[in-house]
């Protein structure tokens, strides 16, 4: 059996991921059909799962296998039919399709009752298993709870039982201490995969290795070269139909202590010492141990006003459904955060996220110190460097490297000139939903993409002391389609040049 000391990320090839029954709560939710099951498709079409594997389907609402099937096989099409959709493959393979579905089979369940749980020990026996809680965080630790009390946590000789639980984990830093204390009197923490999506995503996955594989970059990624790191979130959707999750949630608690600190770690954190889970995650820990607790000055809350997005007029953010007419909750946020260490002391981090923004682009710029003497005099002194490191990571996924170069002619002018890597350029790659990385390595044990217990409570412990600041100050009012709350400097959302990939 796998373990969760050893990482498969260290060594060359593809295994088949060991049989088990995948155990999905909230089997009819929006999560379970757009990212899970094209996920685990992509899975087989990669020949990752064992002939034995199986997936069970449990909600509350009467269904059965066949209209559970049919559900997600529409949902799936739809993705073949529709260009824009996130993943949008050519076709569906129907072979790869059926393999799955043979496999899939639902039960109705109520997760408040034991019986429920009772039932599913019988069925699972001694099988290796992964519970994987598709819902809504009120029903965490009460799914843990009667997981553990029926017994399914412990693992059977020479199989294994495994937790992956979704976001948000806890809504401060006392609520996910005791959600980790709770689950933790259950279930051994090697058992437990907190997920974050963010991690899935292959220009994520790719920074440590553009880092750490190369002597280019890490001999300058210190304060003493760079000058400041922008790392933003933006989106041009509004809030959806999650109003009521929404006005209890805000973009703080939405986005920060979880994608963009994890974007941040990857961005800051120092080299571990081997691929190993462990060693990954105390790095992120020790980095985040290391920024000093948010202020009220550090950040920026904002709500939008009605506007246009991409040429369509939509309204503010309280007149959406289920949302206050007088609501304080934020839908933008931007923190200036400050690592207390020898690396990194004087360079800040600035962080922004925000719906309903003038377009949709998650990136990481790090904006390099100008250079020490300036040696071109017929050019105007900059107040800001023109090299820049660009990791682009939604929707364009690549690398860009911006920096000056003489413009040709007689004299010594300076123009900025880019360079730009495309991963889907550069590689061959089906298109994939963000979630196979991290159900494979599940299966396999593998923890390094998911958060540890210390590093979800070191991420709280730096908006902590913000997080009702959010609903006692008033926001800053922007207009939806614009560039959010005129805070501090940044780089446009929609900047064409150099950001853009040449065609
Ligand atoms: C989710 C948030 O975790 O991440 C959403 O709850 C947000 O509000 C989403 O839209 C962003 O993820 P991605 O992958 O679309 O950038």
């Amino acid at each position: 059996m796998p373990t969760n000391g050893s990482s498969h990320r260290s060594k060359p090839g593809h295994a088949t991921a060991p049989a088990c029954t995948m155990v999905i709560f909230g089997a009819r939710g929006d999560l379970t059909k757009r990212l899970l099951f094209p996920s685990l498709y992509n899975l087989v079409e990669m020949s990752l799962l064992d002939e034995d594997f199986k997936v069970e389907g449990i909600d509350i609402a009467e269904s059965d296998d066949a209209a559970w099937r049919k559900g997600l096989g529409d949902t799936i099409d739809s993705f073949a039919d529709d260009p824009d959709a996130e993943f949008h493959p050519d076709h569906i393979d129907s072979d790869a399709w059926d393999w799955l579905m043979s496999r899939a089979t639902y039960q109705r369940g109520d997760v408040t009752d034991a019986k429920t749980f009772d039932a599913l020990a019988e069925r699972l026996k001694d099988r290796s298993a992964i519970f994987y809680l598709a819902v809504s965080s009120r029903f965490f630790w009460p799914i843990i709870e009667r997981l553990g009390a029926a017994g399914l946590l412990e693992e059977p000789d020479g199989a294994f039982r495994r937790l992956v639980i979704e976001k948000p984990f806890g809504h401060d830093l006392a609520s996910a201490r005791e959600l980790n204390t709770k689950i933790l009197s259950v279930a051994q923490e090697a058992q437990v995969f907190r997920i974050d999506h963010f991690m899935g995503k292959e220009p994520v996955q790719s920074i440590l290795a553009m880092r750490f594989a190369n002597r280019l970059f890490e001999p300058i990624w210190r304060s003493e070269h760079i000058e400041r790191v922008e790392i933003t979130a933006a989106e041009t959707i509004g809030i959806e139909s999650r109003g009521h999750f929404y006005e209890a949630t805000g973009a703080l608690r939405d986005m920060v202590p979880n994608h963009l600190f994890q974007l941040l770690c990857m961005a800051a954190m120092d080299p571990p010492s081997s691929l190993d889970p462990d060693a990954v995650r105390s790095e992120k820990t020790r980095l985040l141990s290391a920024v000093a607790p948010l202020g009220k000055d550090d950040v920026v809350f904002g709500q939008y006003e009605a506007g246009t997005v991409d040429g369509k007029a939509v309204p503010g953010y309280r007149d959406e459904a289920d949302v206050a007419a007088d609501s304080r909750t934020e839908t933008y946020v931007a923190a200036r955060l400050m690592i207390n260490n020898w690396r990194w002391a004087g360079t800040p981090f600035l962080l922004r996220t925000g719906k309903r923004l003038a377009a949709r682009r998650t990136e990481i710029v790090v904006h390099l110190r100008p250079a020490p003497f300036a040696l071109f005099p017929n050019t105007p002194q900059r107040t800001d460097s023109a090299s820049r490191i660009i990791f682009s990571i939604d929707p364009k996924h690549g690398i860009e490297i911006a920096f000056d170069v003489k413009q040709p002619g007689p004299d010594v002018t300076l123009a900025p000139a880019a360079t730009w890597f495309s991963f889907d350029k550069g590689f061959d790659r089906s298109p994939t939903v963000g979630y196979e990385a991290l159900l494979y390595d599940c299966m396999l044990g593998d923890a390094t993409l998911f958060q540890r217990a210390d590093t979800i409570e070191a991420a709280w412990r730096i908006v902590d002391p913000v997080l009702n600041h959010a609903q006692d100050a008033v926001p800053a009012f922007y207009e939806a389609g614009g560039d959010g709350p005129d805070d501090w400097t940044w780089t446009p959302l929609k900047s064409v040049a150099p950001s853009d990939e040449p065609s």
